[in-house]
């Protein structure tokens, strides 16, 4: 029994290439309809208002405040202006309880209005504003935003478990800035930018050709340098460098090409958001681990996978992790021991056989390379879009791709899936050109540099 359902997971978990080049196809067809009207897709294609990506010549002294996982992050940094990159940066990380990704609006900014002005307070000798000056602050905020300005926006709606109703269609700006007044925190927000633009922005400082960013972990989403007369949609004036960044919010994407799963369909019924997010369900590290524990929960109950009875805590949603299905699927160890660990540690299963660690390592490998190969998929539809997905005759433009995320960053058999699979997709020749570059904790770097480039003294200064 336990290997006909392994049979049939591998059936329907299958991202053959035919597939994976359908559903490049899909997101570059739905980035068209996207860019051409509000609502014209699951792809809202949202224009960032980043017109101007980092040069180097950013210089002073910046805070960035990033929220969007478990964690948020305040930082202070330093940019030393032309040549001078980042000269110093400080940050603090904290994490964001439970109760308030679920409660009130002004809960949660009082919550982080407080953190920052406790780290503001630590602004020391060398690491101050010129006096007289307003400190300004880059704002990641890593939800789908409908932005008015570069500084302004509409939060549409909440994705990765938070759901805070009074904050939907509101201003997130104006919430922060409303809790920073109530802490006495005299602060302007000069960038409101999503994590995939603060990721871009920061690659982009480093690296020319960067042309996308990608972020991989607890949600997954992706950005890009548009042409601005290739939208549509876009009513304003044409920017003077004709380019403008794309949120593209790919973690709605869906099409009837993904392989979706009972398991897909039972954790999407049983989720926060129905029917929203399903590329990210199949790929983030937030819902990685509760596929598999959904999978081991069916094993469980049809094929008596753990004896007579199902282990209870198996029951419980969310209890596997990513991170430990990731650590599970990468046990070298010739008895499996770290597996053996994680179910008596995590789950309370004791006394598993080698043979059924090694049914559990396999049904970890086969959810995850499914994400991994469907988010390669996902970046070669951005390729095509932008007409970089063949090489013409002597082409050696580089089309760089910042990466971020925990997923991307440590769960290396899905890192080094993703890649390979791209090369797959691409064949040897493009992919000579294509080059993915973890862009570790670029998103709040690239906020700062963009609060830097629409400072509200910029003019003075020059
Ligand atoms: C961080 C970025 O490095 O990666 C965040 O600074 C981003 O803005 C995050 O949200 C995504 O990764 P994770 O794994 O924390 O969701
Ligand atoms: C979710 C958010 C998106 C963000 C992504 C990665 O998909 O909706 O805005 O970029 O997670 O953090």
């Amino acid at each position: 029994r336990t290997v006909t359902i392994l049979k049939e997971l591998e059936d329907t978990f299958g991202t053959p290439i035919g597939k994976l080049k359908q559903i490049a196809d899909a997101m570059m067809v739905e980035m068209h309809a996207g860019l051409a009207s509000e609502g014209g897709s699951k792809l809202k294609m949202l224009i960032s208002f980043v017109d101007n990506l980092p040069t180097g010549d950013e210089k002073g002294l910046f805070y960035a405040l990033d929220l969007g996982g478990t964690n948020f992050r305040v930082l202070r940094v330093l940019l030393g202006g032309k040549e001078g990159r980042v000269v110093k940066q400080e940050s603090k990380e904290v994490s964001i309880p439970q109760d308030l990704m679920t409660g009130t609006s002004q809960e949660l900014f009082d919550f982080i209005a407080t953190a920052l002005a406790e780290f503001v307070a630590t602004e020391g000798e060398g690491l101050h504003v010129s006096s007289g000056r307003q400190r300004e602050l880059g704002f990641t905020f890593s939800f789908p935003v409908r932005q008015t300005s570069i500084a302004s926006g509409n939060l549409i709606k909440w994705t990765k478990g938070f759901s805070i109703e009074d904050a939907v269609e509101k201003d997130v700006v104006g919430e922060l800035t409303k809790a920073m007044e109530r802490m006495g925190l005299d602060m302007r927000v000069s960038a409101l930018v999503n994590d995939t633009i603060g990721t871009l922005a920061g690659g982009r400082y480093h690296n020319q050709d960067v042309i996308a960013a990608v972020i991989l972990g607890t949600g997954t989403n992706a950005a890009y340098v548009e042409r601005a007369n290739a939208i549509p949609k876009w009513q304003g004036l044409l920017p003077k460098s004709g380019e403008m960044v794309i949120n593209m919010e790919w973690g709605n994407f869906r099409s009837s090409h993904l392989p979706l799963t009972e398991y897909d369909h039972a954790l999407d019924a049983e989720s926060k958001n129905p029917g929203e997010q399903i590329f990210e369900k199949v790929i983030s590290g937030m819902y990685l681990g509760e596929i598999v524990r959904r999978v081991l929960y069916r094993m469980a109950e049809e094929a008596a996978f753990f004896g007579d009875t199902i282990p209870p805590k198996l029951n419980i949603p969310y209890i596997l992790r990513t991170p430990e299905m990731s650590a599970m699927h990468h046990d070298m160890s010739s008895d499996l021991k770290v597996v053996g660990n994680k179910l008596k540690d995590i789950l309370e299963i004791t006394n598993t056989s080698l043979k059924m660690r090694k049914v559990i390592v396999e049904v970890c490998d086969i959810v995850a390379t499914r994400g991994a190969r469907l988010s390669a998929a996902g970046i070669v539809g951005i390729l095509k879009k932008l007409g970089r997905d063949t090489v013409r005759d002597g082409d050696t433009q580089k089309s760089v791709i910042a990466l971020d995320g925990g997923l991307f960053e440590h769960y290396k058999k899905f890192s080094g899936c993703m890649e390979s699979t791209l090369k797959e997709l691409l064949g040897e020749e493009v992919a000579e050109n294509v080059v993915v570059e973890l862009s570790n904790d670029g998103s709040g770097i690239g906020a700062s540099l963009l609060a830097a480039s629409h400072s509200q003294y910029l003019e003075v200064e020059e």
